[in-house]
């Protein structure tokens, strides 16, 4: 187990491009799995690498109706589809959730932990959650597309009707 501090906005390492992967070795085993401790123990659905001060492209998801973790060792975005506007929140900014418009589709390619390049599609939030940490990597934060902040106040009231 380490659990990570999460670095919070404003900071140079959130702003700043990644560098690639170039092995994936003990080092990057150990990042992906501080990514997942430091993503669970903070309640998040994804984390990058830089939010915990690796300035490495690598990032983590939670995905599907049974929230399997997807590892992103340099990942690209292959194709996108259609647009969509909903909330995000993010672990660099505790307190800020607003809308942000992306993509209702993306595919992408990535290597997982053995090194073996694959490529998986996603819709919906699974593909927000992949563009948003993607974006992380590029030092593209989502305060910059938000598009209307969203209070405290407003997300309860949001999750109170969907409990209802
Ligand atoms: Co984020």
């Amino acid at each position: 187990m380490a659990i990570k501090e999460v670095v919070k906005h404003p900071a140079k390492i959130l702003t700043q491009k990644c560098d690639e992967v170039t092995e994936i070795n003990e080092e990057i085993i150990q990042l992906l799995d501080d990514l997942y401790d430091t993503m669970v123990e903070y309640d998040g659905v994804g984390i990058a690498a830089p939010q915990i001060n690796v300035p490495l492209r690598v990032a983590i998801v939670e995905m599907g109706e049974d929230r399997a973790i997807l590892e992103m060792i340099n990942p690209t975005v292959l194709a996108v589809d259609g647009k969509e506007v909903d909330i995000e929140g993010c672990l660099s900014f505790p307190n800020l959730f607003g809308e942000v418009e992306r993509p209702t589709y993306v595919k992408i390619e990535a290597c997982d932990r053995e090194g073996r390049v694959y490529e998986v599609e996603a819709v919906g939030f699974d593909a927000r959650a992949i563009l948003h940490e993607i974006d992380h990597l590029d030092g593209v934060l989502f305060d910059s597309k938000l598009i209307r902040v969203v209070t405290e106040e407003e997300l309860e009231s949001m999750y109170l009707e969907e409990e209802e």
